[in-house]
């Protein structure tokens, strides 16, 4: 599988195949880290963050530098020349200069996009505003793949902010690619799914059914998405403050869930996983941090070309 010089923008740009062959790489760097700490030796990444990140921009950065590659970048926009109101065209075009690949987030959507048509390095989305975030759908799916071995005809809740999530945009996109996959959407009626996604899941194998209960959904699913409402995309705050409470997770919802259920959450949370279910052995989140490094250690090795051969070198 060649990946070597493409873009990712949205979680469409891979086939399944060049996805499954991801999860296999980062399967195999979690077996043996050891054998890639110089396969990106002598390479560099530039991370461009537009946006507040904590475990995207770290775990790309840990991702890099455990391949024996380097880091620049920027973690706020204040900090670069956005703030004398360079276009992302510029910017890109410059960092094309000095680094080999790029990672951007940026809260407008569509940046990413922009930036990859310009860019002469590929370009990494690591989410753009309320559209997507594909590099986490990834370590979504990795999480996933290690627990269940596989996504055939699982079903998912996906609950909260379903409308300017772009985590769950990104994670129905690829899992509606698998066969039989079953989607519960869980959120307030002001934030449904937007038409982009409902379109996607009409155009697949999978189904999607709505609710505003979450325990209701609960006893059926495979999967739980947590989802923190998205408080940085709404108009105004009285709406955020309205509905930012609406599902919480917590240790006496569960006894209603299957045993082996997975409840994941990209983070960061905020109150709708409740502390009490941490020790759960079905709270996936932390573990699902983990392989966002592993996978997009996998990522970064394949789009830059670069193999365990290069290390030796
Ligand atoms: C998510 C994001 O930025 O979209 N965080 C992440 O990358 N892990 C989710 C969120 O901020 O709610």
């Amino acid at each position: 599988m060649d990946l070597k010089g493409r873009h990712l923008i949205a979680p469409s740009d891979f086939s399944v195949a060049e996805m499954e062959w991801l999860f296999d790489k980062a399967e195999q760097i979690i077996k043996n880290p050891k054998d890639y700490t110089e396969v990106c030796k002598g390479q560099l990444l530039a991370t461009l963050f537009y946006e507040a990140s904590t475990r995207t921009r770290l775990s790309f950065e840990a991702a890099m530098l455990r391949l024996g590659g380097q880091v620049i970048g920027f973690s706020e926009p204040t900090s670069s020349s956005a703030s004398k109101g360079e276009s992302i065209a510029d910017t890109i075009r410059t960092v094309a200069c000095y680094a080999d690949i790029a990672v951007m987030r940026h809260p407008k959507e569509g940046a990413a996009m922009v930036a990859a048509r310009q860019s002469e390095i590929p370009v990494i989305n690591a989410g753009d505003g309320g559209h997507h975030h594909p590099t986490q759908t990834l370590t979504d799916l990795l999480t996933i793949k290690l627990e269940k071995g596989e996504f055939k005809g699982i079903t998912v809740g996906v609950c909260g902010d379903l409308k300017f999530g772009r985590t769950v945009h990104s994670l129905i996109s690829a899992l509606s690619r698998y066969s039989g996959v079953k989607f519960i959407a869980i959120s307030p009626s002001e934030l449904r799914l937007p038409e982009f996604a409902w379109e996607e899941i009409a155009r697949s194998d999978a189904t999607l059914e709505e609710t505003t209960d979450m325990r209701e959904a609960l006893p059926k699913l495979d999967v739980l998405y947590m989802t923190r409402v998205q408080r940085e995309r709404f108009f105004n705050e009285e709406d955020y403050i309205r509905l930012k409470d609406r599902y919480i997770l917590n240790a006496a919802k569960l006894k209603d869930a299957k045993k082996d259920l997975m409840i994941l959450h990209p983070l960061p949370r905020v109150n709708e996983i409740s502390t009490d279910v941490d020790t759960d052995p079905r709270a996936f989140y932390f573990r699902q941090a983990k392989c966002g490094m592993y996978v997009r250690m996998a990522l970064l090795m394949s789009l830059l070309g670069r193999g365990i051969a290069h290390g030796n070198q």
